[in-house]
């Protein structure tokens, strides 16, 4: 890894480790998000602005917990539209709706988009005179944003419970991220019921987006004690839900387990942080459109075999802790079973092996930006070089 990216990265590390991440008050478990409601009442409310999205205002998902608001006292509004992969016009809506309503709360209901926009709306609203896009990077508002409640209707961001928010340039399609421990909501949330509706395709890309959070986390080199139980948590938990939430949706056992493996791999990564696998999806994401969990899903087999020896050890501890193997296997052998379990959870939850949009003229400007990404910001295992880098990305055209 070039030298500067080294020394910014041990700084960035001592600064984890110093920074306290407060954790949301959690409630978990059908009916949760009503309850939820109770809390964001008693903690003084006075009126809410809901950012949401148009398909969940359909599907019926959001009136119960206006309802539930409006009788606990908490006046709301909605607004919902919020898109996928949010750009910053999603997020100026939002916030004028909410002058114009004068809300002194915010409620984010839904997948990561709609989370990271509740976020960023509280943020801004609270920095009235920065303009909302100057909130990219670290820590750049002044005040702490407006309380904030996040009900997650994916399994799979775990934004409910990290430091980040990423809102997208509408030009550049650039995925601009807000970092920030005072964006952790006051409470959230983990409601399977609101979660029975998700097609299969979300559920499964989103779910392999957990599983790479956890992963990248727990191979990452700034574990931690508490990093670590709740990565492995996860991955269990994913191996053990996943195929049953996607194959029939009202498993309602499976949802919860889903909706706590987000959560715990949310809470891994928001410490340990990602690697490769979510620099390199970014690209596609911002480039080709793809979802985040999908081009996750696809881009981690990859990643985890090129990191297969230097992360071999860990992947061995994971592939035990999921009950693929036993010590006496050595870390080589336990290894591939947790590689080949990965793999063969993406084909029975219908992820395809690459992406028929990826471009050979696109690659190297890809391959550059994910690097530049990575490098300084994300703790990972083995240094991937430029030529080595657009390998991979070749190695996931599909012809
Ligand atoms: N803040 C973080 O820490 C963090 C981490 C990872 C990803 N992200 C961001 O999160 C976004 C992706 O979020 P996502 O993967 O949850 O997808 P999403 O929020 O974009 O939702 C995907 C689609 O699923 C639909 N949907 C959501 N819940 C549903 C339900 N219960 N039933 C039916 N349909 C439902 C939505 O309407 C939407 O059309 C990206 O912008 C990504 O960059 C943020
Ligand atoms: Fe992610």
């Amino acid at each position: 890894m070039p030298a500067l990216a080294k020394i910014k990265l041990g700084l960035r590390s001592v600064i984890m480790k110093l920074i306290a991440q407060p954790k949301p008050l959690t409630f978990v478990g059908e009916g949760s998000s009503l309850k939820l409601c109770q809390t964001i009442a008693q903690l003084d409310a006075r009126k809410a602005i809901i950012v949401t999205d148009k398909i969940l205002v359909e599907l019926g998902l959001i009136e119960p917990i206006s309802q539930a608001l409006e009788a606990a006292g908490v006046d709301n509004v909605i607004y919902s539209g919020v898109t996928p992969d949010p750009v910053w016009p999603v997020v100026e809506e939002g916030l004028a709706q909410l002058r114009a309503e004068q809300c002194d709360t915010v409620i984010g209901i839904g997948g990561g988009s709609s989370m990271d926009a509740a976020k960023v709306i509280a943020l801004a609203a609270a920095n009235s005179q920065t303009n909302p896009r100057e909130l990219t990077g670290l820590r750049k508002g002044k005040q702490a944003p407006l309380p904030t409640f996040l009900i997650p209707t994916t399994a799979g961001t775990g934004s409910e419970v990290t430091i980040a928010a990423v809102v997208s340039d509408p030009d550049t399609h650039e995925k601009n991220l807000i970092g920030d421990t005072r964006i952790i909501p006051k409470a959230t949330a983990l409601d399977p019921a609101l979660m029975v509706g998700m097609p299969a395709g979300v559920t499964a890309a989103t779910g392999m987006d957990a599983l790479t959070h956890a992963i990248e986390a727990y191979i990452g080199e700034w574990p931690s004690e508490e990093t670590d139980m709740l990565a492995k948590a996860a991955v269990k938990l994913i191996f053990d839900n996943l195929h049953t939430a996607v194959e029939n949706g009202s498993d309602m056992a499976a949802r919860e387990a889903m909706a706590l493996a987000s959560y715990y791999a949310g809470m891994a990564f928001s410490k340990a942080m990602v690697g490769y696998v979510h620099a390199i999806a970014h690209q596609l994401g911002g480039k080709y459109g793809i979802p985040h969990g999908l081009a996750n899903a696809v881009v981690l087999p990859e990643v985890l075999e090129y990191s297969k020896d230097a992360a071999s050890h860990r992947l061995a501890e994971l592939a035990i802790h999921t009950g693929l193997g036993e010590h006496y296997e050595g870390d080589g052998a336990l290894g591939r079973k947790l590689i080949d379990r990965v793999k063969e959870l993406n084909q029975q939850v219908g992820i395809p092996t690459g992406f028929e949009q990826i471009q050979t003229a696109d690659i190297p400007a890809m391959a550059s930006a994910a690097l530049t990404e990575a490098h300084g910001a994300y703790p990972v295992p083995e240094y991937l070089d430029q030529a080595e880098c657009e390998a991979m990305i070749a190695r996931l055209q599909l012809k």
